[in-house]
């Protein structure tokens, strides 16, 4: 036994050197962490447990069967974070470049099928020169398993991918379709085709990173949701993240204790929200000094700044917190705006996670650019995942709530739970300008002294409509709330809808506008 015991050692070891020493070294050089480095920073210490660590590759051509290496190119298993049973895979670029082969592929469909039918998270560290080229069709295929458990598993389990080297082509369609994106800065890139290829096509010139690094995929394509400093920071947004999550679409996520008191009042508040519906002010220091402990998990920072998604907690609850950001457009939904925060709804709506919505807009973002970027079926993408959501809803108008926009964003009508409004609160069909000079536009041709009619207009026209009042005496608004008790208000309404069942009509699916 012992002499079979050091055999198995052996090839353990020779299995965990991947590429060997010097491909190591070159990752390093890069500034990048090894495949089970990475793991080992990802996971509770000690947790991982490895499959398939003796798997190779079955290809026999371009002379292939001589380069064997144990395990190929993916190391894959199981491990916790937190305590909570997790998977994971992470590409070894040691081993030819971290190239898909069909046993890769297999390796990593076996630890998705086990995901699924054990309700735990799949996380995939990427790190790839994409189908194995030697492999032909056999990577294509693989792919193409790899994609379908994506689809098949949306909604059931969370999937997150981390990019933390090169991922192109094919490769790119996994973590698009999984929930949420981390990528490093420098060091990691996405795309369809490369600045070689676009170049012969185009004749465009552009540099990896400037076409699909990090920055780019965070600010511009919606494709990634956050960009980590390096490797490390990138592993420990994931740990951060799961802590909002439950493991699958039948469990609650997490709920974590605290010593902020439910009945914290904060005056501080009336200050923060200026009364005048012009002057912006920080949304996200309003989401602070609501939530547990001040903590805002925000999601997507720099895409549709606009509007911000993110995680926090009420009461130890974990919820989805979607608001206006009235520092950027005033706060105005726009294109980006909508898809951004539709695909973050119906994650929390399929895992389960209450919504927190806290409105302060001016209507849908005005211009031609909008208009021809389809705001009318992006927008209706926010409408569409706001309806369909039955998880808790819970709103707040902290100021304006204008036009189509008060609709969509979780009014009443929707379904909402609970609404509340702050009293400084304006719910319209538009702002009294802009209702005064379509209202009145003959009276104020015809005015001797247009300003000041102006200005009575627009006062008379806010008396009527610019206040919470018009929608609280039709019940589309529950409560008008002291501002200093929002988070105590908040809690109430996560407390009395915690045990809330809605469904829909029967289908096989919906019909999203995409
Ligand atoms: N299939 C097979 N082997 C691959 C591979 C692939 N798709 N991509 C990279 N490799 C191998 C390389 O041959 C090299 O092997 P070696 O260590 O034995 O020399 C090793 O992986 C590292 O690649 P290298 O090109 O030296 O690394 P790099 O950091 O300079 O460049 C890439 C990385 C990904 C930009 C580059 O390898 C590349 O362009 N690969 C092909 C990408 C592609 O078109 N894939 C198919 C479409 S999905």
């Amino acid at each position: 036994m012992r002499d079979k015991l050091e055999e198995l050692k052996k090839l353990e070891a020779q299995a965990e050197l991947g590429g060997g020493e010097k491909r190591i070294e070159k990752q390093h050089a890069q500034g990048k962490l090894t495949a089970r480095e990475r793991i080992k920073l990802l996971l509770d210490e000690g947790s991982f447990v490895e499959f398939d660590k003796f798997v190779t590759h079955r290809c026999t051509d371009f002379g292939m069967e001589k380069q064997k290496i144990l395990g190929d190119s993916v190391v894959t298993g199981y491990g916790t974070i937190d305590g909570r049973l997790v998977y994971v895979f992470s590409q070894d670029f040691t081993v030819f470049g971290g190239s898909l082969s069909g046993a890769h592929a297999k390796k990593i469909c076996k630890i998705m099928d086990l995901a699924a039918k054990t309700g735990a998270p799949v996380i995939g560290l990427n790190d790839s020169g994409g189908a194995r080229i030697q492999e032909g069709v056999e990577s294509l295929a693989g792919y193409a398993d790899i994609f379908l458990r994506n689809v098949l598993f949306s909604g059931v389990i969370p999937q997150i991918s981390v990019i933390m080297g090169p991922t192109a082509g094919g490769a790119v369609y996994s973590p698009a379709v999984t929930d949420f994106t981390i990528m490093v800065k420098n060091t990691s890139f996405m795309f369809i085709t490369g600045p070689d290829v676009i170049e012969a096509v185009t004749g465009e010139k552009i540099t990896k990173e400037d076409l699909g690094g990090a920055d780019v995929h965070t600010s511009k394509t919606n494709v990634a949701h956050f960009a980590a400093e390096n490797d490390e920071d990138a592993l420990m947004l994931v740990r951060e993240l799961l802590q909002f999550i439950p493991q699958n679409n039948m469990e609650d996520p997490p709920f974590k204790p605290t010593d902020d008191p439910a009945n914290r009042r904060d005056e501080s508040i009336y200050d923060l929200v200026p009364s005048d519906p012009n002057k912006p002010y920080n949304m996200k220091d309003l989401i602070k000094k609501i939530v547990d402990d001040g903590y805002f998990f925000e999601i997507q920072e720099n895409y549709a700044k606009n509007m911000i998604i993110g995680f926090a907690r009420l009461g130890g609850r974990s919820v989805g917190i979607v608001a206006n950001q009235p520092m950027f457009f005033a706060g105005a939904l726009d294109y980006k705006a909508a898809i951004k925060a539709a695909r973050f709804i119906r994650f929390c709506d399929a895992f389960n996670i209450p919504i927190v919505t806290l409105e302060d807009q001016p209507g849908y973002m005005p211009g031609v650019a909008q208009e021809h970027n389809g705001v009318i079926v992006h927008g209706a993408k926010l409408l569409y995942a706001y309806a369909e959501a039955t998880v808790p809803k819970i709103t707040l108008i902290v100021r304006k709530a204008y036009g189509g926009a008060y609709d969509v964003m979780a009014s009443k009508h929707f379904r909402a739970d609970v609404n509340y409004a702050y009293p400084i609160a304006e719910i319209a069909v538009m702002g009294p300008d802009g209702a005064v000079n379509i209202l009145y536009r003959k009276d104020l041709a015809e005015a001797e002294d247009p300003v000041a009619k102006k200005a009575e207009l627009v006062k008379m026209y806010r008396d009527k409509f610019a206040n919470p009042y018009v929608a609280a005496g039709l019940g589309y608004i529950d409560e008008i709330i002291d501002p200093a008790d929002t988070r105590l208000k908040l809690i109430q309404a996560l407390e009395l809808t915690k045990n809330k069942r809605e469904s829909n009509p029967q289908k096989k699916h919906g019909n999203i506008p995409l």
